[in-house]
């Protein structure tokens, strides 16, 4: 099939490039020309493990192009899927301008029958706003069908998800736009994987409700590791027993330094604001929200509760994305460590395998921050070691170089990545969450 992608950032370029390696032609459409040079070399602007190959191969094989021409698009394809973004205003709604622009270009452009398909997470009923823009500046024989195809891609595992959905979800208002959906997602079907057809509303609501009751999950866990550290139990253990009941499984259980990210925390404060525009008082959201932020001043007191004084102290730091195998830093807890480490005086040796030129551009290097290509150089004569975010090759560091390497062997690990029995047992001094 002719398939249309308007908006190359994360889910735009995902859903292009898998898209395009199941066979049909799609266009992708991004604005930013700078960005369409890259593109067109198969270079992803973004870390996404895997998604570089496919791009080059599909460019190769002629299935995808890409264009900053919307009109172009408009007229590839009978389905347009919208990628564009949909990013936090200041009330932490969701800022939809991009979405209605796109609307407003694609009706001046279309003739004849378009369907044109939300992915970017949006609240619910925006596919009324959209049917209403692209009717109102439409020609009269424009017709439109909306709907919506939310995703559930996870940064770092985006294309594996893509291709192994839990399940396909689709919200459609006619028959002949539920067919469309059926051709695209065959490969799929075919495999087994389920699609679920229903309405754009209850589409649009299954995805904001699936973010927002993951992030509930881990505020969830992180209050019971509160409560494990008071009484003396091993959140691990409680997790791991909770999660043997198939009702709540053990994924989304590990407790730590919290969510973050460009998803959860902007979709919970667009979902409680727009259950409270509704009527609908979703207090129990502002609550995990809450408790979300107050992971990261938790561990800042308990650094300080370690080390007394941080001025002065060489701390390292393994980790500055906001999750394994990104590139990402958006509402990374790092962001917050960093900063306040770094008013205290500490001076910091940074570390991440991925994420360390985005956070340069956060914080750049010189005064006391410091950035290494290599983990343990990072440690070198460090009082400190924090563990912020869980990637492999720091759980599968070399505990013995990591003492040899430190001025005192100290590490201050939110994301439970190593055993407190091996660490004491090599005579390393180690803290971590709820154990
Ligand atoms: C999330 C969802 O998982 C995807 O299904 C969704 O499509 C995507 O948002 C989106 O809306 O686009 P993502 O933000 O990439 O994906 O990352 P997750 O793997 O879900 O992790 C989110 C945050 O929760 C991370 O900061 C992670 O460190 C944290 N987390 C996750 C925990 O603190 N504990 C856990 O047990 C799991």
């Amino acid at each position: 099939m002719k398939l249309t992608v308007i908006g190359a950032g994360y889910v735009g370029l995902v859903t292009a490039a898998c898209l395009a390696d199941t066979g049909n032609e799609v266009m992708c459409i991004e604005k930013v020309s700078s960005k369409l040079e890259t593109l067109r070399k198969g270079e992803s602007p973004i870390y996404e493990p895997g998604l570089s190959e496919v791009l080059k191969k599909n460019i190769s094989n002629g299935n995808i192009t890409f264009s900053d021409n919307i009109d172009e698009g408009v007229r590839f394809a009978e389905a347009i899927f919208l990628c564009v973004g949909t990013p936090q205003s200041d009330t932490g709604k969701a800022d939809l301008s991009q979405v209605e622009e796109a609307a407003r270009q694609i009706a001046s452009i279309s003739d004849g029958y378009k369907l044109i398909i939300e992915k970017s997470t949006v609240p619910v009923n925006t596919h009324r706003r959209v049917k209403m823009t692209l009717n109102r500046y439409a020609a009269p024989d424009a017709q439109f069908d909306v709907a919506s195809n939310p995703e559930f891609l996870r940064e770092g595992s985006a294309l594996y998800d893509f291709s192994n959905p839990d399940r396909i979800v689709v919200g459609v208002e006619s028959e002949r736009a539920e067919q469309i959906f059926k051709d695209i997602y065959k490969p799929y079907t075919d495999q087994g994987f389920p699609l679920l057809i229903t309405t754009p509303a209850a589409a649009e609501l299954i995805k904001h409700a699936s973010n927002s009751f993951l992030a509930l999950k881990i505020s969830y866990i992180n209050m019971v590791s509160d409560l494990c550290e008071k009484v003396g139990a091993d959140i691990e253990l409680v997790a791991d027993g909770m999660g043997y009941d198939k009702r709540i499984g053990r994924p989304f259980l590990n407790a730590g330094l919290g969510y973050g990210g460009s998803c959860f925390p902007k979709d919970i404060k667009a979902f409680i604001n727009m259950a409270n525009e509704n009527g609908v008082d979703f207090t129990l959201l502002e609550e995990a929200d809450m408790i979300n932020a107050s992971r990261r001043s938790k561990y800042l007191e308990m650094i300080e509760d370690i080390l007394w004084i941080n001025k002065d102290k060489q701390i390292c730091i393994w980790g500055l994305a906001f999750k394994p195998n990104t590139d990402d830093i958006r509402e990374a807890p790092a962001i917050d460590i960093v900063g306040e480490l770094g008013e205290a005086g500490a001076q910091l040796r940074l570390f991440d395998p991925k994420a360390t030129e985005n956070f340069k551009n956060f914080y750049p290097e010189g005064g006391n921050i410091k950035y290494f290509n290599d983990k343990y150089e990072a440690l070198n004569g460090a009082d400190a070691l924090l563990i912020v975010t869980e990637w492999s090759e720091f759980k599968e560091a070399d505990i013995e170089k990591i003492k040899s390497l430190m001025q005192l062997p100290i590490i201050i690990d939110g994301r439970n990545i190593y055993d407190p029995a091996t660490m004491k047992e090599a005579g390393v001094e180690y803290y971590s969450i709820g154990r």
